[in-house]
């Protein structure tokens, strides 16, 4: 593999390079544009995949349950790639649920979360027998009330809103007032009515945030999860048989980030799946992750159609940007937009170099791939390569924005 240098991102050292082309999973970039008849795609590495679960399983307990959160990469062979490596999958709409079943994932350790659950869906998740975590008290009564028309007992966990919140992270999820779960202190009453229910209580999820950087904050996070977990076992109805203790686990996508140490993380789980075999002896313990399992397996790819200097400034303007890759653009979340890590994918070994801006054909100044960065001197027809580009890519862009063509996606 070749290390791949920036001047103020981590490198990238997962791919190789190939006379002047990055290869992902043996194919040059210059391949997979061909193969995209010309037009922008993503392509995403198994192997680098196999990689990521492989080093968790090495730090993690084996008893700690992996599972992948398919919002992050829904792609039906990526999925099916990954269902062969995790333990578990974890959908969030009857879309994904039919992607997740299509796998040879046992029913039981697929889970459905997120707010707003649509009746149909409830229903598809209680025919294919997988396990609803449930994000509020009145949906608790729908998925009963379907459960008895149906006459099944679907397994049902709790999901949990904490009184604690994911520090240091991206994007916080849980604590204080929000739409996801619900709140720990009135989870009792909830738990107290189950038992009046056609629901098979299965366990809670209390998933406090994303993208976070720093082992110690999820280290805490980790353990107040289970903590409270104890606490509120005590008011169900049966014994809990899985707890998700949710993620966060994030990747370095922005200047001056470094990766996140898996070690210290894998240690503390040591100890506390220890505890907590002592505590709620029948549970598993998950831990959900969508971004860490794929982000770094993919890139993004778009080709240079036209060149232009404006006022000193160079810009490439490329025939894909924020419809296809709303996270690069900034738009995805950003309080500050930074730049993603970007190379010119053809000019890999060139010297010289130049500050360009790397700009989408959209009409909006926010279709920006890359500003004023520092990359090879590039020219019509290079192309620009977006790393870390496996998660929240392809499906959570706005594509249909200007009706330019969809990016391709190959999994290689
Ligand atoms: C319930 C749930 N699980 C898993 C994830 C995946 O998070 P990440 O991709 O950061 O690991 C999310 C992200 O929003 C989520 O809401």
């Amino acid at each position: 593999m070749s290390t791949i240098e920036f001047d103020r991102h981590s490198p990238i050292t997962c791919f190789d390079v190939q006379n002047n082309d990055l290869v992902i999973g043996g194919h040059t970039v210059s391949e997979l544009a061909t193969r995209a008849d010309g037009l922008a795609f993503y392509a995403y590495d198994r192997s680098i995949m196999a990689q990521k679960v492989a080093q968790l399983r090495e730090h993690f307990p084996r008893s700690v349950k992996l599972h992948f959160a398919i919002k992050a990469n829904p792609m039906p062979e990526l999925v099916a790639h990954m269902a062969s490596l995790v333990d578990g999958l974890d959908v969030a709409s009857g879309r994904e649920l039919e992607v997740a079943a299509a796998t040879q994932t046992p029913r039981h350790e697929i889970s459905f979360a997120g707010p707003g659950k649509q009746t149909d869906e409830l229903r598809l998740a209680i025919t294919k027998g997988i396990v609803i975590n449930c994000e509020s008290a009145t949906e608790l009564e729908r998925i009963d009330g379907l459960a008895a028309d149906m006459g099944f007992r679907p397994k049902v966990a709790l999901r949990v809103n904490p009184d604690f919140q994911l520090q240091n992270s991206g994007m916080k999820m849980a604590g204080g007032p929000q739409q996801f779960g619900i709140d720990a202190e009135q989870v009792p009453a909830v738990l107290s009515t189950m038992q009046y229910m056609h629901l098979d209580f299965h366990g809670f999820h209390i998933f406090s945030g994303s993208q976070n950087l720093r082992a110690d904050a999820i280290i805490e996070s980790q353990n107040k999860a289970c903590e409270l977990a104890v606490r509120l076992a005590r008011f169900a109805p049966s014994p809990v048989r899985m707890l998700n203790i949710g993620g966060g686990l994030g990747v370095p996508y922005f200047p001056n980030e470094t990766p996140l140490d898996i070690e210290p993380i894998g240690a503390s789980l040591n100890t506390l799946s220890a505890a907590m075999q002592q505590q709620l002896p029948q549970a598993d313990l998950v831990v959900e992750l969508g971004r860490y399992l794929v982000a770094e397996s993919g890139i993004y790819v778009c080709r240079i159609t036209d060149k232009k200097v404006s006022r000193g400034q160079i810009f490439l303007i490329c025939n894909g940007g924020l419809h296809h890759h709303l996270a690069a653009s900034g738009n995805f979340g950003q309080v500050l937009r930074k730049n993603y890590p970007v190379a010119i994918g053809t000019k890999m070994q060139a010297t010289s170099t130049a500050t360009a801006s790397v700009v989408g054909p959209l009409c909006t100044p926010l279709d920006l791939l890359a500003a004023k960065m520092t990359l090879a001197e590039a020219d019509i027809d290079d192309l620009v390569v977006v790393f870390q580009s496996g998660a929240y890519g392809y499906t959570a862009s706005p594509q249909y924005f200007l009706s330019h063509p969809a990016p391709r996606e190959f999994l290689v």
